[in-house]
């Protein structure tokens, strides 16, 4: 009998299970637990967004798209990043729709790395770039933001740069940020731009909460410096569509052209229906994310002031839907067990920092994509707990 186990691709060993997943599944067995765990939105696709998908199924549009995406859908993109954030990407060649964002990293990462290369990752950070660089060969630089308000600084990502030179291929940025909420200014996007712009790297800038920003209107990478980055996008969080799959690149026509001859084999397209249902989002869901976003800023108003009551430290969120909380001083054990403790002791499931990388440990991250009246009972159960 052959042992097909050993003839697998080497490289899976670097594939380990998703951290936040396997704790979530672990206390979710936990009787009566309020989540705040979830990182997606909690709240229903739109209705009109939901017609649009009907309309096509009754339409009979059960065929392959265009591999970058249906016309209709990338004018649609193009308009909205254009009407939201200034960005001027020509539907024909600089927009490529993909399976969420998901897919837009593997796609991304394997059309730029070679096995050596390395890519610069601020930390704390949206976990999934590390595993698929690693796949690919290539391996991650990390620069800790926690004791820069957990921003990369031009000057953190300068010496990165000169100490390692020409196998640098990237820097990712991500903001609003997953998991700190922090996001970035113009002028602090501007001065990354100045280092960035001296170097031949890409900048894969990953703004899929774009749409939930409290303090000022998001700024895109892309509008700054479009001729070296990568936006990445999409419907998932701005329309509460996850499971509907729909991610957007939009980048210089050159690169993206060569993007999709990766996406292609990946795929071929972004399933048609739900691409219908992405249409009608940015066409005439203008309204949706600012809509959500009211809601958030409610329930993060609640979380904060429980917090702060509780007199926990916690970075401010400025988008998105999570706070990165200090785990208080009295506990000293690492933030899986504090966060495992919780869990048992209080019955609120929240997730270790550690889980997104150097800079995470020491605190825990809350989604407030939870309701009010959850937050609330998952307040007033943490402070039993601390009693
Ligand atoms: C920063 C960040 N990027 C990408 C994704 C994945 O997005 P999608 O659902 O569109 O694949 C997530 C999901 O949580 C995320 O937090």
């Amino acid at each position: 009998m052959p042992s097909l186990i050993n003839r697998l691709n080497k490289n899976l060993s670097v594939l380990k299970p998703n951290s936040i997943l396997e704790f979530n599944a672990e206390i979710s067995q936990i009787d009566d637990i309020v989540h705040l765990t979830i990182g997606e939105p909690d709240f229903n696709t739109p209705n009109h967004v939901k017609q649009a998908a009907i309309r096509s199924i009754e339409n009979n549009e059960s065929h392959y798209t265009n591999p970058r995406g249906t016309i209709e859908l990338r004018t649609a993109a193009s308009q909205f990043l254009k009407a939201k954030y200034g960005l001027n990407y020509n539907p024909e060649d600089q927009l490529i729709i993909t399976a969420g964002v998901t897919e837009a990293i593997y796609a991304t990462l394997s059309t730029i790395l070679n096995p050596g290369d390395k890519i610069i990752l601020p930390t704390p950070i949206f976990p999934l770039y590390i595993p698929i660089m690693e796949f690919l060969g290539a391996s991650p630089i990390y620069i800790d933001t926690s004791k820069t308000d957990f921003k990369l600084s031009k000057e953190k990502l300068k010496e990165a740069l000169d100490e390692n030179g020409e196998s640098v291929k990237a820097v990712v940025l991500n903001f609003p940020n997953n998991p700190t909420g922090v996001t970035y200014t113009q002028t602090e996007l501007e001065d990354l731009a100045t280092v960035i712009s001296k170097n031949d790297i890409f900048c894969i800038s990953d703004e899929i909460y774009s749409e939930l920003s409290y303090q000022h209107d998001h700024v895109s990478m892309g509008t700054i410096l479009p001729e070296q980055t990568l936006v990445f996008n999409g419907v998932s969080k701005s329309h509460a569509m996850t499971g509907w799959r729909i991610g957007v690149i939009g980048g210089p026509a050159t690169i993206i052209n060569e993007v999709n001859k990766v996406h292609q084999f990946l795929i071929t397209s972004a399933t048609t229906n739900a691409q219908a249902a992405a249409t009608e989002a940015f066409k005439n869901g203008l309204e949706d994310g600012p809509q959500m976003r009211e809601a958030y800023a409610k329930r993060v108003a609640i979380l904060e002031e429980g917090l702060g009551q509780l007199g926990f430290d916690y970075v401010k969120p400025d988008g998105a839907f999570y706070l990165f909380a200090k785990i208080p001083e009295q506990f000293t054990q690492d933030s899986f067990e504090f966060c495992r403790q919780l869990a048992h002791g209080a019955k609120v499931a929240v997730i270790p920092g550690s889980c997104f990388g150097p800079g995470g440990e020491g605190y825990v991250r809350i989604s407030f994509a939870a309701s009010e009246e959850n937050i609330k009972t998952a307040l007033n159960r943490i402070k039993s707990f601390l009693n």
